[in-house]
């Protein structure tokens, strides 16, 4: 059933233009997707919505509700290509990177960090060392925990599948499994790969940094080796003391910014949901350390609502704070956003966007230096030579308070979203199928997307009843007073009116004016609800202004 639903959608997307395949008339390429002219309108008022949020409407004079003071928030778009040492002080140059592993028969990719390989016995096996070399025929391998793998190796299949795959019968499944990469060459040559009958299809692992290579300059030299970014956060760290410098924020405020992001996904999956280039909203919250935590959850509960004012249901939207072991190194808190998306199970949610405490982790590597955990703390990793291991620039990029005369270094709460993430999750909770009457007054399903006006590509669609009798150029004029508004108008008078709304409704424009013989006489036109299907009649002098009325409702 969830898959039915989320076929629909993206057969959906792509027949009314929504979202298409990049490349569609070359097969396409994994991981990329193209919006078409329904679908760039969305996501650019998904875009527009969030910076209406972060920056033009907010009042740097008042706090909003819930925060603990007024504050500023300026905006910026900074490059794609960084400075290569920007990614090495991040850590994505030495942490972004996965042991990938082939199987050459199944043609699958394994991260080999998460091959869990069970040694494999003939029946002398005395269950005593379980790496036995007179014992151990090979082993077997699983991305599965041993709680969830061992159990199944009871099962008829799995025997016979391992007696083929290693000649032998009456073979004894050993409990303590090792990992693929701690396994020497000639060891990794006798694994079976999950899901497949011959022993030794994996390849040795080798790395696979997520972040995509380039060159600046006509030079492919390691010098001129430059990487698309990861992620927009970084171009905001490293222009702290700029926006500090030039505009007359004073901390606690924040640095906005969208833009693209490219990371080189092993499994792209799920539509746009896991792409390769994607489009993130994020904001790094610049506020004094002591209080920091007041404003993390400031946040974490304020992109929470955000999405609930869009549309999205509390049932389909968690707030998740991570466990301890989840966290990252650098980081005291850290709550996700998750959607109930339709391709995953019941009681399963997809990340739609985190909310970090970073600490000052981010400013002080860019002063000092990469930093890793010693002993619990965060200090600069040092290299053979004793010196940093990535030098930081050597900035000083501390704060100075001049009401309290305080110099410190301020610590980041940031809200990272993904544009396509949330405006797949618009697009998912807007699909509904209900029943409406056709022009005969019968029952026919319809396929609605109920998307909140704001987010509407199509605000209102005007129709003449019929072609002729003047209400042709009625409507047309009403459609030009609406582009003169600036809302996004369309204009259709092919068809029965029914199939008009209909075709509206399966694109979520949340109001269809029709030009109709009262409007020739009495000046006024009809307005049906997309989500009610109430009608009622407006004078034509009004239209603009109740539509825009409406659509801020
Ligand atoms: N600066 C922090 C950061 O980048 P992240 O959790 O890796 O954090 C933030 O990314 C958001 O970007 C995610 O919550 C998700 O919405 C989006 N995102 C990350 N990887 C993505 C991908 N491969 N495809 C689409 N969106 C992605």
């Amino acid at each position: 059933m969830a898959e039915n639903r989320m076929d629909k959608i993206v057969a959906l997307a792509k027949r009314r233009g929504f979202i298409y395949q990049s490349s569609e008339i070359y097969g396409g390429i994994n991981g990329f997707w193209d919006y078409g002219p329904l679908g760039v309108e969305l996501k650019r008022n998904v875009r527009n919505a969030w910076w209406a949020d972060m920056i033009t409407e907010h009042d740097e004079l008042t706090a909003p509700e819930g925060a603990p003071q007024p504050f500023d928030m300026v905006g910026v778009e900074t490059s794609i290509i960084m400075h290569p040492q920007v990614w090495k002080v991040s850590g994505h140059f030495d942490l972004f990177a996965d042991k990938l592993v082939d199987c050459r028969e199944k043609k699958a990719r394994f991260r080999a960090d998460h091959l869990n390989c069970f040694p494999i016995h003939g029946e002398e096996f005395d269950g005593e060392d379980d790496l036995d070399v007179k014992t151990c025929l090979g082993f077997v391998s699983t991305t599965e925990t041993v709680e969830e793998f061992l159990p199944q190796t009871e099962k008829k299949g799995f025997v016979k599948r391992l007696e083929k795959a290693f000649g032998r019968d009456k073979l004894v499944v050993g409990t303590h499994p090792r990992k693929f990469l701690d396994l020497t060459p000639d060891e990794r040559a006798k694994v079976l790969a999950p899901d497949v009958e011959t022993v030794g299809t994996l390849t040795e692992p080798r790395d696979f940094n997520l972040m995509f290579e380039t060159y600046t300059g006509a030079l492919q030299s390691d010098e001129n080796r430059a990487f698309l970014r990861p992620e927009t956060a970084q171009g905001m760290f490293v222009n702290f003391k700029n926006v500090c410098d030039s505009s007359r924020v004073k901390v606690p405020f924040g640095i906005a910014q969208i833009g693209k992001s490219f990371r080189n996904e092993i499994t792209p999956r799920n539509f746009t949901f896991r792409s390769r280039e994607f489009e993130q909203m994020e904001m790094e919250f610049f506020c004094h350390p002591g209080e920091s935590l007041q404003w993390y959850q400031y946040w974490r509960d304020r992109r929470y609502e955000w999405f609930v004012k869009l549309g999205i249901s509390k049932e389909n939207l968690i707030l998740r704070e991570h466990t301890k072991e989840e966290l990252a190194h650098y980081s005291v808190g850290t709550a996700d956003l998750e959607y109930a998306f339709p391709f995953l199970d019941a009681g399963e949610y997809g990340e739609l966007e985190g909310v970090a405490h970073r600490g000052d982790f981010d400013l002080k590597s860019h002063m000092e230096g990469k930093q890793c955990k010693e002993d619990g703390k965060l200090v600069v990793e040092k290299g053979p030579d004793g010196k940093p291991k990535y030098a930081g620039s050597g900035k000083d990029l501390t704060y100075f308070d001049d009401q309290t005369r305080e110099r410190f270094l301020p610590h980041v709460i940031e809200p990272a979203a993904g544009c396509d993430r949330a405006t797949l999750a618009f697009l998912c909770e807007a699909y509904h199928e209900d029943t409406a009457p056709d022009d005969k007054g019968e029952l026919q399903t319809r396929v609605v997307l109920r998307f909140h006006p704001k987010l509407a590509p199509i605000k209102v669609a005007v129709f003449p009843l019929i072609k002729k009798d003047g209400m042709p150029e009625k409507a047309g004029e009403i459609y030009r007073a609406f582009k003169k508004a600036g809302i996004a108008v369309a204009y259709d008078q092919q068809g029965a009116i029914g199939r008009r709304y209909r075709r509206m409704d399966e694109i979520g424009t949340p109001f269809c004016i029709t030009v109709d013989g009262d409007t020739m006489t009495a000046g006024t036109v009809t307005v049906r609800d997309r989500d009610t299907l109430e009608q009622i009649r407006v004078p034509v002098t009004e239209l603009v202004e109740h539509i825009r009325g409406r659509m801020e409702q």
